[in-house]
């Protein structure tokens, strides 16, 4: 897809699990391959990046299995690579080819290193200044300073500190301080400048500390790595969510009202970027830390205060900064950001064009941008991506103005976030929640109202025949809850095309059945099976929007719907209708029966411990009793059309 537009959004709330941490994914990877021993990686992001790490260490003749939900099993080399000849190729993937760089230097092979022209563009020369000190013998096959690389085996000697700039990038001393313990010597290390993105470190040493490896700090001018440490497995490590990812939810939340809350980083994270909850703080948000979440509202005043921030600190998560800007009541100052000009793009330029397109004023300098907004966003803008994952990111929440915007090349952000915008639409797309009893004609309903508004359909009545149904082929008994939520957490179900399929099997109008349904309304009534149902049915908001009809759409499963409403229908009216589908179908019917079963269904729904059937008090009323289905549609689209979606 050469472009992704998104719909003007009103709001923003829910909840996003993140995937994993770039900076910590890769790390562990390199020390897991380094070490002694096998470990374990749970949580790992999938993503470009990481498999670009992952490819180049099985080049080099590391062992990496996966074991699924991304666990990865990683067999240590207990030092140097073993194979010691190889091309690489590292895409724009920075957490990958500085720190191996350094380790393939002091591997004693020979290794070519490449990547995108992007990468080719990035500098590099820094950290082969490093090396060059110990020894390392390392080429510039391109442009002097920068990748491509070719590294021949090291001489290694280490009687004088290693002395390293730290100005333009914090991942030259990252890259150093991970390999220097393969010398298994004492090594010094002294920045000859300001070192920048001091939290990047933090993650490092912290890592090396994992893995047995102890370095000495004085300030952030000298680090000291005693002689005979190497790195041990750990056995099992956790990949942190991604603090950096969990910027633009965090953002949602506070410029289109929240709560938005994220899930995998909290206030003992590891990482630098959580700090920037802080910095959404001094724009008014109002922030919520738990042990592994954040959670973040829009300010009591319902607007973003303008700020002045040093951002050093924080150079990734601060983009999403640059664009909350648009929503803040003046100019914004992000200052000491220069790194953002060696990053996936020149990102003050990028910054800056883009916001322009957008109406704001921006003044730029070499480590600077301050952003002034509009009063009024502009709608439709077409917005360019650079081949920048963050850029696509942060852009994106521009939608939450209400204005449309159109994300360009949407697909960089595989980069660090392949299910980023799919998880963007779990807390932003608009929702209809249409509820009622059975045979109310809210289905009929609420996919015509999908249809006039070109919105995506849930049927979650569908996903408990579908669990009824499975159950009974498994011979699980209907009240048997356990068991039940288990099959129901695994559901092989698909919809395509109007048909609806369980594993290969066609299912649609086995599901319709009398017995499913009375099984559907048992199986609804087991909590576990519903706690099951959950998350399966809110993936199902996606842009532009969904229609979800059910018993608890606007409830439980999605009480921040922009419209919510009841549909219902005398007991008598849904019998009568039910009678003339099945003799419409030549299937046998009885009027009695079908009234009985009704209101036996109705009652079981009703009363039920876990989100029964009711009208909510934020739901408006439709009653088609007296209405065809022209008349219930227009009266259900009349109602969305006042409601703030
Ligand atoms: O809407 P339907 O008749 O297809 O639903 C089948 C059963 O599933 C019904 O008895 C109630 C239950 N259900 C539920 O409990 N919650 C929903 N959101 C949807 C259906």
């Amino acid at each position: 897809m050469d472009s992704l537009h998104l719909p003007p959004l009103r709001s923003a709330s829910g909840c996003v699990r993140l995937p994993g941490s770039k900076s910590i994914s890769n790390r562990m990877l390199l020390l897991a391959a380094l070490a002694q021993g096998t470990t374990e990686i749970r949580d790992l992001l999938d993503s470009d990046d990481t498999r670009v790490m992952l490819a180049a260490l099985q080049k080099v003749g590391v062992g990496v299995t996966a074991m699924g939900s991304n666990a990865w099993r990683v067999e240590g080399s207990g030092g140097v690579f073993p194979v010691k000849d190889a091309d690489l190729f590292m895409g724009n993937a920075g957490t990958a080819i500085r720190p191996l760089t350094a380790a393939l230097a002091l591997s004693g092979g020979h290794y070519r290193l490449s990547g995108v022209p992007r990468m080719h563009e990035r500098p590099i020369g820094d950290l082969v200044d490093g090396l060059l000190q110990i020894g390392a013998d390392i080429r510039y096959t391109g442009t002097s300073g920068f990748p491509p690389l070719a590294i021949h085996p090291a001489r290694v000697k280490l009687a004088a500190p290693v002395r390293l700039r730290g100005d333009v990038s914090s991942q030259f001393l990252t890259a150093l301080l991970m390999a220097l313990p393969l010398t298994g010597e004492a090594v010094v290390i002294e920045m000859t400048t300001e070192l920048i993105s001091r939290p990047y470190i933090e993650i490092t040493l912290n890592l090396m500390a994992r893995f047995g490896v102890q370095v000495e700090r004085e300030g952030w001018q000298r680090f000291t790595i005693a002689a005979g440490q190497g790195y041990r497995s750990p056995g099992v490590l956790h990949v942190e969510g991604d603090a950096s990812a969990a910027s633009y939810f965090l953002a949602a939340g506070a410029i289109g009202g929240g709560p938005v809350r994220v899930e995998g980083v909290g206030r003992d994270s590891i990482q630098g970027d959580v700090r920037f909850a802080e910095a959404l703080e001094a724009m008014g948000a109002r922030i919520e830390w738990g042990e592994q979440h954040i959670e973040a509202r829009a300010p009591v005043s319902g607007k973003l205060q303008a700020f002045d921030l040093d951002l050093n600190h924080i150079p990734d998560a601060a983009m999403t900064l640059a664009v909350a800007a648009l929503f803040a009541d003046g100019r914004c100052l992000l200052r000491n950001i220069g790194s953002w000009r060696v990053k996936e793009t020149d990102r003050i330029a990028a910054m800056a064009a883009e916001l322009r397109k957008l109406d704001a004023t921006v003044e730029e300098g070499a480590d600077f941008i301050a952003v002034t907004p509009a009063p009024t966003l502009v709608p439709n803008c077409a917005i360019d991506t650079y081949d920048d994952h963050r850029m696509a990111m942060c852009f994106a929440l521009v939608a939450l103005g209400g204005v449309s915007v159109t994300i360009n090349d949407p697909a960089c952000v595989n980069k660090t976030f392949p299910d980023y915008f799919d998880a963007l639409a779990e807390i932003t797309a608009p929702v209809i929640a249409i509820d009622g009893p059975s045979a109310s004609g809210k289905g009929t309903v609420a996919e015509r109202v999908a249809a006039a508004l070109g919105y995506h359909y849930l049927d979650s009545g569908s996903l408990y025949r579908l669990t009824a149904l499975a159950a009974l082929r498994a011979g699980l008994a209907l009240n048997d809850e356990a068991g039940v939520a288990a099959l129901a957490a695994g559901l092989p179900a698909s919809f395509s095309g109007g048909r609806i399929l369980l594993a290969n099997d066609d299912v649609t109008d086995a599901i319709r059945t009398e017995e499913i349904s009375v099984g559907a309304s048992k199986v609804a009534a087991l909590p576990a099976v519903r706690a099951a149902l959950l998350a399966r049915q809110r993936a199902y908001r996606r842009f532009p929007g969904l229609v979800a009809d059910g018993r608890d759409m606007g409830s439980v499963v999605f009480p921040a719907a922009g419209a919510k409403v009841f549909l219902t229908a005398s007991a008598q009216a849904r019998a009568e209708r039910r009678y003339k589908q099945l003799i419409a179908k030549g299937m046998p019917a009885n009027m009695h029966a079908l009234l009985q079963d009704l209101q036996e269904r109705d009652a079981r729904d009703a009363q039920r411990s876990v989100a029964p059937l009711r009208h909510c008090d934020d739901a408006d009323l439709v009653d088609t009793t007296e209405m065809n289905i022209e008349a219930a549609v227009a009266a259900v689209m009349t109602i969305v059309q006042r409601s703030p979606l």
